[in-house]
């Protein structure tokens, strides 16, 4: 019997989490008729104290570099040449921070097993001028396989620690999203299936604009009702931006775990909002730092994707002059390019934050 072979194509923080669970499901024995046992892992390798990242996490079975403390589990193999880890892998796994995976798409066009199944977990979208492309319609684009995606409430520290969340996996075949289903599912990570991956994927990459605001409120210094006030604009800017630009998108999808679960979780305890709450800080301090300088201070070599998304979101926006339509999106996006100052995230209803 044929056993479908996996590849995490990632190394991060959520790749090694998603990993740890795939690997513990896949080393299973009532699953040991459908899945190899082995787990490969693409690494973009570098050096760590000397020795290979490749080489540390085949050794120590944990990526010290990015995410220590998560163990892997001895059948993650980790491997540092992309086209190796992906050829003869039935089930591919996209999980690296966006702004790297065309180039990935790139190298491995042409290079994939016809007829594997890829699932992404990667939020965000990349903007060209003929508009917005989706990590899923890109995979599908330049490897011409099918794509479902994987989104919710997922910080990975907290999966790392085995504790309950909740994700939703969206899919155009629904063969193939339940076999992820299987890979994926633990008693403390519940998966449900949605017939809505445009959905669900705006969601996880809109999520991350909105957890800067949240972040700037909480380096302000102001309490729950501002928060919750820019978490529920949010989202009805997350819902009413990924209708305008896919309207066979579902209401629906925004009340679910990719929804309004991962927007709390992301707003409470996300990267994003972490580093814009540090960036507020330090200019209401009068000491100044870049998104960028915060990013490798505070992450250490983990990547932000809200400001980058803020970028490409709001270029859309511009292009198109919805930015009456958008006044939080906007509003975080001037703020973050230091056109407004953080003060005015209280600002965007009044519209007085669009006149300067
Ligand atoms: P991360 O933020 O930990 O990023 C670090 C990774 O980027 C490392 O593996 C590093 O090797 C890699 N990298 C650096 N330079 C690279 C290059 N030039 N080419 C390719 N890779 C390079 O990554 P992550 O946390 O696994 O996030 C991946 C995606 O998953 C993102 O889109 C993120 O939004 C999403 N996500 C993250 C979490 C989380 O809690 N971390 C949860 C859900 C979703
Ligand atoms: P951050 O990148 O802001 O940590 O968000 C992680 C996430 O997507 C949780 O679901």
């Amino acid at each position: 019997l044929a056993r479908y072979k996996v590849a995490m194509i990632g190394s991060g923080a959520w790749a090694c989490a998603a990993a740890h669970m795939m690997a513990q499901n896949t080393a299973q024995h009532d699953l040991a008729d459908e899945f190899l046992t082995d787990v490969t892992m693409w690494v973009h390798d570098e050096d760590y104290k000397g020795r290979s990242l490749v080489q540390v996490i085949n050794e120590e079975h944990e990526n010290l570099k990015y995410f220590p403390g998560c163990r892997l589990g001895p059948n993650v193999v980790a491997e540092g040449s992309l086209e190796a880890a992906a050829a003869d892998a039935d089930l591919l796994i996209f999980c690296l921070p966006h702004q790297y995976m065309l180039g990935v798409c790139q190298q491995l066009m042409g290079k994939v097993k016809p007829g594997a199944a890829a699932i992404s977990l990667i939020k965000g979208m990349r903007v060209q001028p003929e508009g917005p492309q989706l990590i899923s319609q890109m995979v599908r684009r330049y490897l011409n396989i099918d794509c479902c995606v994987l989104m919710g409430a997922n910080i990975a520290t907290d999966i790392a620690k085995e504790e309950l969340s909740e994700a939703v996996i969206g899919y155009q075949n629904l063969d193939h999203a339940e076999r992820f289903k299987k890979l994926f599912e633990r008693p403390y990570f519940r998966i449900t299936l949605l017939p809505d991956p445009v959905g669900a994927e705006m969601c996880g990459t809109l999520k991350n604009i909105v957890a800067l605001g949240a972040g700037m409120v909480d380096g302000l210094g102001m309490g729950p009702n501002t928060k919750a006030t820019i978490i529920r604009q949010g989202l009805s800017e997350m819902r009413e931006f990924s209708k305008a630009l896919y309207p066979g998108v579902h209401d629906q999808t925004f009340l679910e775990g990719c929804g309004v679960g991962d927007l709390v979780a992301t707003c409470a305890g996300g990267r994003n909002r972490l580093v814009a709450c540090a960036w507020t800080k330090a200019q209401l301090e009068g000491n100044a730092k870049s998104f960028g300088t915060l990013e490798a201070e505070i992450l250490k070599g983990q990547k932000l994707q809200g400001t980058l998304t803020s970028d490409e979101v709001q270029e859309i926006i511009k292009r198109r002059a919805w930015e009456k339509r958008f006044p939080l999106f906007t509003t975080i996006n001037r703020i973050i390019n230091g056109h407004l100052p953080p003060k005015y995230i209280t600002n965007y209803i009044e519209g007085g934050a669009m006149e300067i």
